[in-house]
């Protein structure tokens, strides 16, 4: 199985991992990446086992960062050709690119999501995944993002986040969400909790929690 290395040898096999990626990509963004590990194995299944897409369609991950919870997606039974990662950081695409060969990584800014689907998979998205800090964007990008990642779903289908704040990481009732903590580990640096969110008033039922801790 790909482990998400890239080179080998013990300096080189160092220098590639997606922790050391991470941790200097991280230096360099601190506020765009907001940990300073990447997410765990454990918050990364969690996140996994709550994605059932619609219709088998395609998964998008938003901020896919070194290919923790990608790597989840995979082994969860997501195909590789219908997974669709997105990521802002150029060496993390780049990182993710070799990583998963097969998965189609869109490096570019999140917030155009709306733009950046290739034609085979627009109407085909069948789960969203956020991995975005987003509790640290301002209202209106926070507004955009939700919208966009609405807009690529079947009608009244919510989308996962995954984050390290206590609380709801967006203001739901101010975007017109409803959003519901479906899981929450220790194991994880820091702490953090998977969240679903919805549009409300829609009457869509959320997917049962799980046995998140
Ligand atoms: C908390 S990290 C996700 C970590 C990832 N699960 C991992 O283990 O590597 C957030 C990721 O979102 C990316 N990101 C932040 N803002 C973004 C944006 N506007 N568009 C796309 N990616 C973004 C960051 O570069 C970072 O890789």
């Amino acid at each position: 199985m790909n482990e998400g290395r890239v080179t080998v040898g013990p300096i080189a096999s160092r220098r590639g991992s997606p922790g050391w990626l991470h941790f200097r990509r991280f230096l360099a963004h601190p506020i765009r990446l907001a940990a300073v590990t990447s997410s765990s194995g454990r918050l990364s299944r969690l996140v996994a086992e709550q994605v059932r897409p619609v219709d088998d369609g395609v998964v998008l991950e938003l901020g896919a960062g070194t290919g923790a919870v990608t790597r989840a997606l995979l082994a969860a039974g997501v195909p590789a050709v219908k997974l669709i990662a997105v990521e802002i950081d150029q060496e993390m695409a780049q990182f993710l690119r070799a990583a998963y060969p097969d998965v189609a990584v869109i490096e570019d800014c999140a917030l155009k999501i709306g733009q950046l689907l290739p034609p085979t998979a627009m109407g085909r998205v069948g789960a969203v995944i956020c991995g975005i800090p987003v509790s640290l964007l301002p209202f209106e990008q926070q507004q955009g993002l939700v919208a966009g990642m609405l807009s690529m779903l079947p009608p009244g289908r919510p989308f996962l986040m995954y984050t390290h704040r206590l609380g709801s990481p967006l203001p739901a009732r101010k975007l017109g969400l409803v959003g519901k903590r479906l899981a929450f580990t220790l194991r994880n640096l820091p702490p953090a909790s998977v969240w679903v969110y919805s549009a409300d008033g829609n009457g869509q039922e959320f997917p049962a929690a799980g046995p998140g801790r």
